[in-house]
């Protein structure tokens, strides 16, 4: 068994925020988390948005455990990104992170869009690597491609320019979007030429120990980041470094029921707590039927106390 150089929590839009990167930073060992992506437009992005995005800042840039966050940034002005970074750096950022990989049509000329432009990103990586301080850690995260992963040589040849310290990059193109049945870890494996040695990052369906190896295996990393799995098994990093055990349903229905209070911690609103824990347990009802069988149920209360009280039984009855 080879055991992970690292493993990265992966940034998730309305997913992986403050509360949630909290949580699982706690449980899962990771070596670093990633922002939400932060949107710049015209306009260096204003500290406040960036504190409000990763009150993390405030705290050494770690989360309450001591897990870095890298701070990561989507756009299309090579300058304004280049600003942001540098303001989210003089915020006490060790880390930024480039979006070329989000897939959503919300987001126009910007992530995964840029996919078809690779000059563009060029443009834009080496000009925030000019701007930033070298001490500051700079990533970028992509797909494979835009339509077809035979652009990937390309895109990666782009993106490396000198002094980018990694290459994050999800198995995919961006016509492919999260489907099954199209992974190319071993697309991955032919890219490290390219990356002129820059470390490669795979991501991309690792969702226990046994697909860590296989992913490792074919793409050469030895650097992971995992997504939707580091929800349905919080503890993932931890499997997949220290080979530890699943955690039990009853454990991480602990975890949902003290997602309640960290969401009041972090002044999330009382009306989206429960869709918030509800969207949690949406994960972890893929790691079994029990845990799926608990959801249908879950799903149904529609009032936070009853939603506490139906949790707190089903924990003493698994105890
Ligand atoms: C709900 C959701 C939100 C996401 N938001 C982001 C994001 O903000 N930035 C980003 O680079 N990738 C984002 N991604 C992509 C993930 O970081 C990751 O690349 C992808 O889920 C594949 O990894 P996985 O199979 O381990 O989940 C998002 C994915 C999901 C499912």
């Amino acid at each position: 068994m080879t055991v992970p150089e690292k493993v990265y929590l992966a940034p998730m839009e309305g997913v992986c925020d403050p509360p949630l990167r909290h949580m699982l930073c706690a449980q899962g060992c990771y070596d670093e988390c990633f922002s939400e992506f932060i949107r710049v437009t015209d306009v260096p992005l204003p500290a406040k948005t960036l504190l409000r995005e990763v009150p993390e800042l405030k705290e050494d840039c770690c989360t309450a455990d001591g897990t870095p966050v890298r701070v990561q940034l989507l756009g299309d002005n090579a300058e304004m990104m280049a600003a942001s970074a540098q303001r989210a750096a003089a915020l006490g950022a060790r880390g930024i992170d480039l979006n070329f990989g989000c897939p959503s049509r919300f987001v126009h000329h910007a992530g995964a869009m840029l996919l078809r432009e690779p000059e563009l990103i060029r443009r834009i990586t080496a000009t925030v690597r000019e701007t930033l301080d070298q001490s500051i850690f700079l990533s970028v995260k992509m797909r494979l491609g835009f339509a077809d992963p035979a652009e990937a040589p390309d895109l990666v040849r782009a993106a490396a320019v000198p002094g980018l310290n990694e290459i994050i990059i999800h198995a995919r193109t961006r016509k492919e979007l999260y489907r099954k049945d199209s992974l190319h870890w071993d697309v991955i494996g032919t890219l490290h030429e390219a990356a002129s040695g820059i470390p490669l990052v795979a991501n991309g369906d690792i969702v226990d120990a046994e697909s860590a190896q296989h992913c490792m295996e074919q793409t050469g990393c030895t650097r992971l980041m995992a997504g939707r799995a580091a929800l349905t098994e919080p503890n993932l990093g931890r499997m997949l470094k220290q080979g530890a055990a699943p955690l039990p349903l009853q454990e991480k229905l602990k975890l949902a029921l003290s997602l309640f209070t960290l969401l009041d911690q972090y002044h999330f609103a009382v009306k989206s707590q429960l869709d918030r824990v509800k969207q949690f347990l949406g994960f972890v009802r893929r790691s079994d039927a029990q845990a799926a069988e608990f959801f249908a149920e879950f799903c149904r209360v529609n009032e936070i106390e009853a939603a506490k009280r139906q949790l707190t039984e089903k924990i003493e009855a698994l105890a």
